[in-house]
């Protein structure tokens, strides 16, 4: 038996693109399905003003395979040297979508990140004015405080006083990993979003660590508790909008995730689809799976969802993606969701 389910074309609203060879080999995995993506601008050096955005939405749309449906949509990288004439510009003509604070060490490439939030109040204020979203990485950098606890501690220390601070700042909170984080979007009035990744819906610390180090399920925010991961479910299919799908898709050459001090992200692009289809089928909420994918995204931003459909079918037998792809940098490991999938994309 064959059941389908047709989808506006769903958006990524938080993908790790790369550039030169990386780029390449892992476009086409997310421009096969996703219309858009918003794309994060932690390279290295990284994406901060308007012109460096705009020449790097050259370089993916030059990397596109022919005729692909695909837009990027751009982010400049918050840096405590930012000018709030330059983002307010970039907003203006379409060069940036949105700006990304990273807090400076908290995750990949985020050394240029912020530390002193007052050196970006001007730019938060600005943004406020012309409704331009902050995406924020939600971990606190404090070695004192543990890793499964920064992010929650985030959220009373960093998020609820810059939000305080700067009313009318719209903000995503980015991939969020924790039954706080869920809290606390939804006592949120107003302004607040969240996206939610595919592989903190499937994967535990547990997955990380039991019967041996498993180096492709390691990100950051870290997974937390199996508690978190069903208070995720719950959120991703609970029909509310301010939960939308941001897959964080972080390709890493396999050689820098196998190593002594391994790389934090999934790679999650090529089976995303097939696998949120499981989770919403397995939560009985399959009606609910467009709003995440397609439509609640697109509302925060202010966006018209996409035309066009995708088709999903559950087939009898697995589906059988690839375990890596190969890129000029080396091999990138897909995300392992640990059972079988038995619906594709048609
Ligand atoms: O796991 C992650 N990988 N989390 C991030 O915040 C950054 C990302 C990356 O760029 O690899
Ligand atoms: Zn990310």
């Amino acid at each position: 038996m064959t059941e389908t389910l047709i989808l506006r074309r769903p958006d990524d609203w938080h993908l790790h693109l790369r550039d030169g060879e990386m780029l390449a080999g892992v476009l086409p995995e997310s421009a096969r399905h996703f219309g858009r993506a918003i794309v994060m601008p932690n390279l290295v050096p990284p994406v901060v003003t308007g012109r460096q955005a705009s020449a790097y939405r050259e370089r993916i749309l030059a990397a596109l395979p022919e005729g692909a449906p695909f837009t990027p949509l751009m982010t400049l990288y918050l840096t405590e040297d930012t000018d709030p004439e330059d983002v307010t510009a970039a907003y203006a003509n379409g060069f940036a979508m949105a700006v990304k604070l990273y807090p400076a060490g908290a995750t990949t490439n985020s050394a240029s990140g912020v530390r002193d939030f007052d050196k970006v109040r001007g730019v938060l204020e600005a943004m406020a004015e012309i409704g331009m979203p902050l995406c924020v990485h939600g971990e606190v950098t404090d070695p004192k405080v543990d890793i499964f606890d920064r992010e929650a501690v985030f959220i009373d220390r960093v998020l609820e006083p810059l939000r305080r601070a700067t009313p009318g700042l719209r903000v995503v909170m980015e991939h969020v990993t924790t039954q706080e984080a869920v809290a606390y979007v939804r006592a949120a009035e107003s302004g607040l979003g969240a996206t939610i990744t595919t592989h903190h819906l499937i994967i535990n610390r547990n997955h990380i660590l039991v019967g041996g180090i498993h180096p492709h399920y390691y990100c950051l925010p870290v997974a937390k508790r199996e508690l978190h991961r069903l208070a995720l479910r719950e959120a991703a299919t609970s029909g509310d909008a301010r939960f939308f799908l941001g897959t964080d898709s972080a390709p890493h050459a396999d050689a820098a995730k196998e190593s002594g001090c391994g790389c934090a992200g999934c790679f999650t692009a090529t089976n995303t689809l097939s696998i949120l289809a499981h989770v919403f089928e397995e939560m009985g909420r399959l009606d609910r799976l467009e709003g995440f994918t397609s439509l609640h995204g697109p509302a925060f931003y202010g966006l018209a969802p996409n035309e066009d459909r995708i088709t999903l079918t559950k087939g009898a037998t697995p589906v059988a993606y690839p375990a890596k792809i190969e890129t000029g940098v080396g091999p990138v490991t897909v995300f392992d969701p640990g059972f079988p999938l038995y619906w594709r994309v048609a």
